[in-house]
């Protein structure tokens, strides 16, 4: 089964064409990161903006790379999508930014009617979770799923495909926001998630986007608190409130001190230092609760980590090193690095499991959006 894939949930504008939920035939991803890169942020009137002026090309790019076309009756040199290649289309309709979903909704509810094709609405956290099964077969039931993205920090206990429940969510930030927020104190660019990590490892982008190096920081120069959330609970807000303190009393600053003008007056090793050491405090946190998630279900037989976060090479050593060895002796997965952060390969992948678990199209007449939404 080949199924046309669209994500517009935030700053990327992606289409792919995936078949029976694994193999990737196409996959295009048109990054919006350079635009807002040196404003620290997604502006979302923008990313609608420009998923307007991409999404139509992406959509014909994905039919080109998977090889679907024939040539235009009218134009022979020009190449028309082959839809007879393609069996259902799939779109992310939920949660993301408004103005972004309505984008790559609208397009996918035209398309499946033009096209008399089924369409199905996924939600965004179940394709970061189903981004593992691109690159894996052998993930086994019952698993837990920790989602780490930029809106999101949940562990998701999952019996068997498309059985979603939330054991534990942030109360306030979540991680990728968090690293996005704190990169912006020590003056690095957006997304604040690899940008944290280069400044731990001595190379620092300033938000004019010049780069300068600096040794390795060190992870344990500040050693920041941990949230005291009961439960499987997360809760970033005090981390970040933890750095800006600390930054501030380094720098003999008050607390009225205005945090952007923080940054310039950060030595290099301070920035390399701050960084390094709030990327292991979120990490270890994550850790911390996921290991008791698994103490709570001890009938766990994998460990998925998915969405943006996930591409952190720290959260990935440490999940490893932590839950493949006794007493865990767990499979770790991860997705592969390009299909961390938002692409439509994991819409393309979710779809199939949802149509194989007999879940029924929407009618693209009625598909709605829903900017906020939990994962069932
Ligand atoms: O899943 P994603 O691409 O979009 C959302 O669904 O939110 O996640 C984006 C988040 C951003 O907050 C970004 O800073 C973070 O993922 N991120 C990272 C890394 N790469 C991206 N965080 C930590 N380390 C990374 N290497
Ligand atoms: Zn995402």
């Amino acid at each position: 089964m080949n199924i046309l894939a669209i994500e517009t949930s935030c700053d990327e504008t992606a289409a792919a064409i995936v078949q029976d939920g694994q193999t990737i035939l196409s996959n295009i991803v048109v990054s919006q990161i350079d635009l807002f890169a040196s404003y620290g942020g997604v502006i979302p009137e923008i990313a609608a903006r420009s998923h307007l002026e991409a999404i139509l090309p992406v959509v014909h790019q994905a039919f080109q790379n998977a090889n679907f076309t024939i040539p235009s009756p009218h134009q022979p040199s020009q190449n028309l999508p082959n839809w007879d290649k393609i069996d259902a289309i799939a779109v992310t309709h939920t949660p993301g930014l408004l103005g972004s979903l309505l984008i790559g909704t609208l397009t996918a509810r035209t398309l499946a009617i033009l096209h008399h094709k089924p369409l199905f609405p996924i939600h965004h956290l179940k394709s970061h979770i189903y981004a593992n099964w691109l690159n894996s077969s052998d993930i086994q039931f019952p698993l837990l799923a920790l989602v780490v993205s930029g809106g999101h920090t949940q562990i998701i206990h999952m019996q068997q495909h498309n059985h979603f429940e939330i054991i534990g969510t942030t109360r306030d930030d979540a991680v990728g926001e968090c690293f996005d927020k704190i990169a912006k104190i020590l003056g690095l660019p957006y997304p604040g998630g690899p940008a944290i990590t280069q400044a731990a490892n001595g190379k620092i982008t300033q938000s004019n986007l010049t780069t300068l190096s600096t040794p390795p920081g060190n992870p344990l120069k500040y050693p920041f608190p941990h949230p005291q959330v009961p439960g499987l609970d997360f809760s970033f807000s005090g981390l970040k409130t933890a750095v800006l303190r600390t930054v501030q009393a380094e720098l003999h600053k008050p607390l009225s001190f205005p945090s952007h003008q923080l940054a310039p007056l950060l030595s290099k090793t301070q920035i390399a230092d701050f960084a390094a050491s709030f990327q292991q405090t979120a990490v270890d946190i994550l850790i911390e609760k996921l290991t008791l998630a698994l103490k709570h279900y001890p009938e766990t037989k994998s460990l998925i980590i998915a969405g943006g976060v996930s591409a952190n090479q720290t959260l990935r050593q440490t999940a490893q090193s932590t839950f493949s060895h006794p007493p865990f002796s767990l499979p770790v997965f991860f997705p592969a690095p390009e299909f961390s952060g938002d692409n439509a390969a994991m819409v393309g992948s979710a779809a199939f499991y949802e149509i194989k678990s007999g879940i029924q199209p929407t009618d693209p007449y009625h598909l709605n959006l829903a900017p906020r939404s939990a994962i069932f």
